[in-house]
């Protein structure tokens, strides 16, 4: 078993039982080589301070790349039995270098330097994220600019209520998943202000440290202004938390869209084989496995985001070991949403849309009984008894088992002299589309113009990226 960091205090090795509870490898061992930056950099500043010799910074230096070099090649194994991340390189360096290594954590605790780790490696996943939802965003898009003209019913409650088209849905979702993207944006901006490293165990340390330096080289805005908040500060773990179950959230939705438009209720959709399952028993079944996944994983991360909420409501400062926790919680929910995005984009890209079983929806359902109200209201009825007056044209309708298209004009006329030869046009569903010209609306012109106002953010969002 690997020697603990803290040996010399103890009298007795630690308890195997209470070695494999305590220890965090197993799930910190992916931010090894942000460790091994962070180490780096404060290594490098020892030296620049006169806190090490320039050959000791160079020994540490030249270790920590002869590590990484032989991690990359499999010549070197994380060792399972370590405490921590921290404590593997320490060691693994110290036994190659020898005491050049032990000089390594001076001025450094293992709680700021865990908590810069966490934050190196979640601008990582959080950039890696931001790409994959703006791949989502691109197809969306797509999909939203060939489907311009396919009208189907928009709905309120699940019932049919107005006419849109498909690509207006979409663009919906490109809406939300743009709010995404800056919410990440602005989590990650915030987790990239304020450098923990050199905040020692909770009360800063004697030696002459140069935080700004680290700070700057480390990528960050400035060091933290208080060593406790620094070591304890886990709120950027909770915001990029947040930021992710909001996206599930998000495709959570669309998922259950997807399952509705590919059922034979609907049959707006058909997703591709490859994106599908069948049954073991029914031979007949094409299941959307993978958007039922996204909405049952959708819980999963609300738990994770509740995990660290509740870890951190009742930590006294500084660091305590609680706090080891956020780790398992904010990697499942970020690797949670890259498999997610992963999947679902390709998914949408293959699937195929079936624009005449979407108007065949529209055609039943009165979608166009607000436009048949309205064309009252613009002939001069208050729009409360047009309202009122084509109600009654539905429920008698729906008797008749006929739709509003259908009644000839001496049938309309019978409910108002108003109807003229023109109302055909101002309820036929294309014009009830067409004709909801306000900003915003269904239309394809507005679709478009979304389209290039979303191309636009995504440019921004580009360009932020550097
Ligand atoms: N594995 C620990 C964690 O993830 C590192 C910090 C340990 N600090 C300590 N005081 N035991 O939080």
């Amino acid at each position: 078993m690997a020697e603990q960091l803290w040996k010399g205090r103890f009298s007795k090795a630690v308890d195997s039982r209470v070695n494999d509870f305590n220890s965090s490898i197993r799930f910190d061992q992916r931010m090894i080589a942000q460790d091994m930056k962070g180490s780096g950099v404060h290594a490098a500043m020892l030296a620049r301070q006169g806190i090490i010799s320039e050959q000791d910074c160079e020994a540490i230096l030249s270790g920590l790349a002869s590590i990484a070099d032989d991690l990359a090649s499999g010549a070197l194994e994380i060792d399972p039995a370590a405490e921590d991340v921290h404590t593997f390189v320490e060691q693994t360096l110290t036994a190659r270098i020898g005491d050049a290594g032990k000089r390594l954590h001076t001025g450094r605790s293992r709680n700021d330097q865990v908590a810069l780790d966490i934050r190196l490696t979640l601008r990582d996943y959080s950039h890696t994220l931001q790409g994959l939802i703006a791949d989502l965003v691109r197809v969306l898009c797509k999909k939203a600019g060939e489907n311009t003209a396919s009208v189907m019913p928009g709905y309120t409650h699940l019932q049919r209520a107005q006419p849109i088209t498909f690509g207006h849905a979409l663009m919906a979702y490109v809406w939300m998943l743009l709010r995404d993207l800056e919410r990440f944006a602005d989590a990650t901006r915030r987790m990239d202000a304020q450098c923990p490293l050199g905040s020692g165990a909770l009360a800063g340390t004697t030696y002459p440290l140069d935080r700004q330096f680290t700070a700057e080289k480390l990528g960050f805005a400035a060091p933290c202004p208080n060593s406790l908040d620094g070591v304890s500060d886990r709120d950027f773990c909770i915001e990029l938390a947040a930021a992710i179950a909001t996206c599930m959230m998000h495709l959570s939705r669309l998922s259950e869209e997807i399952i509705l438009w590919c059922s034979w209720e609907f049959k707006f959709i058909e997703l591709d084989d490859a994106f599908t399952t069948g049954s073991s028993i029914m031979p007949q079944k094409k299941n959307p496995d993978v958007t039922e996944l996204i909405r049952g994983k959708t819980g999963r991360v609300y738990g994770d985001l509740n995990t660290l909420l509740v870890m951190m409501k009742g930590i006294p400062l500084a660091y305590n070991k609680d706090m080891q926790e956020d780790k398992e919680a904010i990697f499942d929910a970020v690797d949670t949403l890259e498999l997610c995005l992963k999947t679902i984009t390709p998914m949408l890209d293959t699937m195929r849309t079936l624009p005449a079983n979407m108007r065949r929806a529209a055609a039943k359902g009165f979608i166009n009984a607000t436009d048949c109200a309205d064309y009252l209201t613009k002939k001069g009825m208050p729009f409360r008894d047009a309202y009122k007056l084509t109600g009654c044209m539905v429920s008698d309708c729906i008797a008749k088992d006929k739709v509003l298209e259908e009644l000839t004009l001496d049938q309309l006329k019978g409910y108002s002299d108003l109807f003229e030869e023109d109302i055909f046009q101002a309820i036929d569903l294309v014009n009830c589309c067409e004709g909801r010209t306000s900003y915003g609306g269904p239309t394809a012109a507005s679709v478009c113009s979304q389209i290039e106002l979303a191309e636009a953010k995504l440019a921004d969002w580009e360009e932020a990226q550097g």
